[in-house]
Order: C-alpha cells, then sequence, then structure tokens
C-alpha cells in the first residue's frame, strides 16, 4: 500500500520549480523536471573553479578527474550499490549503456564456435533493449510473459527459447519497469539465473531507466550476488539535469565487457601504429586500471558529471530518499488510476481504458509511476491518441502518445497479430504521434501520463479534470467555463459522471478523490467536447504543438542560473 503524499511538495515547487508554473508537466517518463537549486549551485562551481580536460596532468585537469571520481563514488552511494562490488560507467545515457553490453558479447561471440550468442528479452522492453537481438544473428527470443521466464529460469534445457547451446554465451535483458504501461517486473531473476547451473554463461541486463526514477535502487544492489550483472540508467530520469547516463557493473562480472575489441583515446595503455598493430587495453590490466578506465572512450562529460554530484546533493536535501520518492509517487498514481477508471460519459460508457497486467496500482513493487490508457468516445469508439496529446497541450498538459519506444508492450496491450502490425506498416503507419492513429477502429499507440518526485496531487486532479471536460459526452447541463467555481458538486456529482471503482466505494471516491482543491480555473479555455464523426478506416492526426502558454521567459532562467550563493 503506497503510504503517503509528501506534502513538502508543493511548497517544493513554488521554490525549486519555478519553470513548472505554466502548465502540468505529465512526462516524467520521458525526462523529469531539474530543480533550481541544482542549477545555481552547479553554476557557481563552474564560474568560481577552472576545469580542464582530465586527460592531461595540469591542475585544472587534476581537479576535473578529482570531481568525476568523487561523483561515481557519490553516485554508486546514491543507488546503494557499493564501491567495493560494483563499479560505474559513464555513457551519454541508457542506450549507450545498452549498447556498451551488446559490443561485447558481438565481439566475444566471434570466438564461440558458431560465432553467435543467444539473446533472450522481455515482450515488456524499451526498442533500445530489443535492438540488441540484430547482433544475434537470428538467435534470440521475446519471451511474452513472466510465466514464461520464470518457467526458462527453471527448466532452461527444456524450454523453447530458439537456443541451440542452452548453456552457451548469452544474455538476457529485461526492464525494471515498463516505460510503457509502469508495470513493474520481478527483481528475482537475476538471482535466479545465476544460481542455475545451465545458465553459468548467461548474463543479465537490467534496463532501470524508468524504474531508478521513483525506486530506492538499494533494493537492486544490496546484494551483489542477487544482483543484474549490468544494469544501465539514464540519471537525466532522475534528476531532470544532467544528461548523463550509466551502466553499473557488478565488478565479478565486470570483465566480460573488457573484452570489447573497440578502443578509443583513454582506454587503452599503448598502441602501435606503424608497422604493427596492436594496443593494450586498459580493461585488461587489472588492478593498475579499474573495469571504468578500460570502457570509457574518449573524454567524459567532465562538465556535466559535475553537474550530477550538485543534483545528487540537492535531490538528498529536497528529498530525503528515494523511499519517500517512492510514497508520494505511489500515492499519486493510485489517485489518478482511481480517477481515470471511475470517469464514464453521460450514458455510463467508461472514458478511459488503462493498460496493464497489473491490476495492483497501489503496490509500488509492482507499479512505478506512469499510466498508458486510451480514451473512448461515449460510443465506444476511441479517440485518437494523438488528438488526446494534441487537445491536453492546448490546455497546458504536457503528456506523451504513440508508440512510447514499446513495440511489445504496445502490440501485445493493444491485441496486435504479427500480420496486423505489418498492415499498419504497409498502410504507412510508424512510431510516435505522427503515425496514424487508428487503424480499422483499433488504436496503434497510446497515451502515457507519468508522474515525478515533485509532482502534486494538484497535478493529477487538473489532469483528471481535462479529461473529463475535454471528453466526455452527454455533460449538457454543465457549461464547463460557466461553473469554474460555481456548481462543483454538479460537475463532479459521482452519480452523474463518475461510476465507483470495483474496489472503491462512491463515498471513498467522494471523499479522497474529489477533493475541494480540486480546480478547473488554471484551464479555463480547454477544448469543447469532440462531435462525433464518421469513422474512417485510418484515422491520422497529428498534433501541432504548439504551447497553450508561452515558455517561461529565458531572463528568467539566466537570472536564476546568474544567482551564486
Ligand atoms: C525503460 C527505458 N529504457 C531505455 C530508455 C532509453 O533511454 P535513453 O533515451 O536515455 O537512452 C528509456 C527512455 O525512456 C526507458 O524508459
Amino acid at each position: 500500500m503506497p503510504k503517503g503524499y509528501n506534502n513538502d511538495v508543493e511548497l517544493l515547487r513554488q521554490n525549486e520549480y519555478p519553470h513548472m508554473n505554466n502548465g502540468v508537466y505529465l512526462d516524467h517518463s520521458g525526462t523529469t523536471i531539474y530543480a533550481k537549486s541544482t542549477v545555481d549551485s552547479f553554476a557557481s562551481k563552474m564560474i568560481t573553479n577552472l576545469y580542464g580536460n582530465p586527460h592531461s596532468e595540469n591542475s585544472p585537469a587534476k581537479l576535473s578527474g578529482d570531481v568525476v571520481d568523487q561523483v561515481r563514488e557519490k553516485t554508486l552511494n546514491f543507488l546503494g550499490a557499493s564501491p567495493q562490488e560494483f563499479d560505474l560507467v559513464f555513457v551519454a545515457n541508457a542506450t549507450a549503456a545498452i549498447k556498451l553490453v551488446a559490443d561485447s558479447f558481438r565481439d566475444l561471440a566471434e570466438k564461440t564456435r558458431d560465432r553467435r550468442f543467444w539473446y533472450g528479452y522481455h515482450k515488456d522492453a524499451h526498442t533500445s533493449i530489443v535492438g540488441v537481438r540484430e547482433f544475434t544473428h537470428g538467435q534470440s527470443h521475446c519471451f511474452e510473459t513472466d510465466q514464461e521466464v520464470e518457467r526458462w529460469l527453471y527448466s532452461p534445457g527444456t524450454s523453447a527459447v530458439n537456443r541451440h547451446n542452452p548453456t552457451g554465451l548469452g544474455l538476457f535483458a529485461y526492464p525494471g519497469q515498463s516505460n510503457m504501461t509502469g508495470r513493474r517486473l520481478p527483481l528475482s531473476w537475476s538471482r535466479k539465473l545465476r544460481q542455475s547451473e545451465h545458465l553459468q554463461n548467461t548474463y543479465t541486463l537490467l534496463d532501470a531507466a524508468a524504474l531508478a526514477m521513483t525506486f530506492p535502487m538499494e533494493k537492486v544492489f544490496q546484494d551483489a550476488d542477487r544482483a543484474p550483472d549490468f544494469t544501465c540508467l539514464s540519471l537525466y530520469k532522475i534528476f531532470g539535469f544532467p544528461d548523463v547516463g550509466a551502466l553499473v557493473v557488478r565488478k565479478e562480472s565486470g570483465h566480460i565487457l573488457t573484452l570489447r575489441k573497440y578502443f578509443g583515446g583513454g582506454t587503452v595503455s599503448m598502441v602501435a601504429t606503424l608497422g604493427e598493430n596492436w594496443h593494450r587495453s586498459k580493461g585488461l590490466q587489472a588492478p593498475t586500471y579499474k573495469l571504468h578506465e578500460g570502457l570509457e572512450d574518449g573524454t567524459l562529460p567532465f562538465h556535466s558529471i559535475l553537474a550530477l554530484g550538485e543534483a545528487i546533493d540537492v535531490h538528498k536535501r529536497l528529498y530525503g530518499s528515494m523511499d519517500r520518492i517512492s510514497d508520494h509517487t505511489s500515492y499519486l498514481v493510485a489517485r489518478l488510476h482511481r480517477g481515470m477508471i471511475a470517469l464514464c460519459h453521460a450514458n455510463g460508457q467508461p472514458l478511459v481504458r488503462v493498460y496493464n497486467e497489473n491490476k495492483d496500482f497501489e503496490n509500488p513493487s509492482r507499479q512505478g509511476s506512469a499510466i498508458a490508457f486510451n480514451v473512448f468516445r461515449a460510443d465506444g469508439n476511441y479517440v485518437p491518441y494523438s488528438d488526446v496529446e494534441k487537445s491536453a497541450n492546448a490546455a497546458g498538459i504536457y503528456i506523451r502518445s504513440g508508440g512510447v519506444c514499446n513495440p511489445g508492450g504496445i502490440f501485445t496491450s493493444l491485441g496486435y497479430e504479427p500480420w496486423m502490425t505489418e498492415r499498419a506498416l504497409s498502410a504507412g503507419h510508424h512510431c510516435g504521434s505522427h503515425g496514424i492513429s487508428i487503424i480499422h477502429r483499433l488504436p496503434t499507440g497510446i497515451v502515457r501520463a507519468s508522474l515525478g518526485a515533485m509532482s502534486t496531487k494538484q497535478d493529477v486532479d487538473t489532469f483528471l479534470n481535462f479529461l473529463l471536460k475535454t471528453f466526455a459526452e452527454g455533460l449538457t447541463t454543465v457549461n464547463a467555463a460557466e461553473n469554474k467555481n460555481a456548481n462543483r458538486e454538479k460537475i463532479f456529482s459521482p452519480s452523474l459522471y463518475y461510476l465507483p471503482p470495483p474496489s472503491a466505494s462512491s463515498e471513498t471516491l467522494l471523499a479522497e478523490d474529489l477533493p475541494a482543491e480540486y480546480t478547473t480555473g488554471a484551464f479555463s479555455e480547454v477544448r469543447e467536447v469532440p462531435r462525433p464523426r464518421p469513422l474512417a478506416y485510418h484515422i491520422r492526426t497529428a498534433p501541432d504543438a504548439v504551447p497553450r502558454t508561452p515558455p517561461v521567459p529565458v531572463r528568467d532562467l539566466v537570472h536564476g542560473i546568474a544567482v551564486v550563493r
């Protein structure tokens, strides 16, 4: 059960997130938002110190090198990963971390008998995880359910996973949290895999890009024997800034990455070029060099790493712990879910369909801070997801729609068979919110609303209110513009517009989900209720993506940055 809302966030939003004032930001799964203090303290350090390229030996270079070392350790500590057991490789983003692991496996696989490795991935995986399969010469398998993964872990020799040699070199990857539905997947699989006699040459890659945003990662790293071999992260999704990623490597397994072929400036100790072609990879010279020294090609983003150190300090000061954030976002996502499934048209037709195999939105070990859904008209037909995003954008509510880079999740949730996916392609559909939204009455994507550490109850309630006012049909007794403050009881009368969800009584809904501070004032010009229109086979709509309000004036941000304390 979610423990509760962090009331301090209300004040934090005023003081630390003035740049969030002009709208309701609900795309934290894309990136969360940085605190003003992070930018201030980063700017302060930048203009009071001189930072050089850490590959040099001069003092400014040494300062950068020291910062990188300290922040590496600070980041591991923040994640609850002991620096004795884990190393952290700085990369551009989660995708770069995945690619680094994939490159290593591809290179090593050249030395296996059939010159390829096996790759298994879960259907909830992000596109960046799916892409690794292209290195396997066809020896990959997509697990369609958690149960299929469990069966394979229990009995790898007999499971049909398209693997010629069950004991050969392999990699199994899955997301800790679906970036589409927010569903959290079991964290026990790495341990089970490591304990399997057959799977001793199969390694685990946990994609924690979505999970780490609002989850205490010490639960992943507290015991190195149970932890994934490799864990990829996009740190901007936790802190909002800077835009860097990380690969956390279990030291006992990390040596396998050092067998990759490519080297760049910084990852070799010697290179011969004239007459002979040899080099000495730092990765193979432990303990002289640490694991990360053999994996970080080229100059690190040392200014960004400096900013990361500031971001971690500010984050701790503002929020205390990831547990607190997890409780807060769990509370909010449960509130959003309960509110959404209670919305309906005047004729009783539900307004939204939420996609998730997980029915327990109140349980943070099963559900993260995102919800995937589509909107229905009163006649049961779908509203194009791109229209929902477009209307929300016009109302100053920032959400995401489309395929959200989760092909397996999208097509299983929407009930697509392989031929239908091909038909969508042949009809001219493509990922993103500019594709064809509806083909033969079936959506090709979803709408996603996602919450972060600094989201508030009001963000959630404003969004519910927007859905109701914009898409619910038959509310002819209510003119939304006239009823900004008056007739509130009428607008939110559960008997008219809300149906209690199966698990909650209408009293609970009124007391908990339709609070007094529920307001429509900030978004008075939300769109008219859409009129039913003839259904084309292929409905293509594209948002014009014009924000309702102008962005925060640049001057203000600059002023904020310039305040050096
Ligand atoms: C679960 C998951 N994996 C991978 C990624 C890719 O992250 P990045 O674009 O930072 O490489 C994302 C981004 O949204 C994600 O949510």
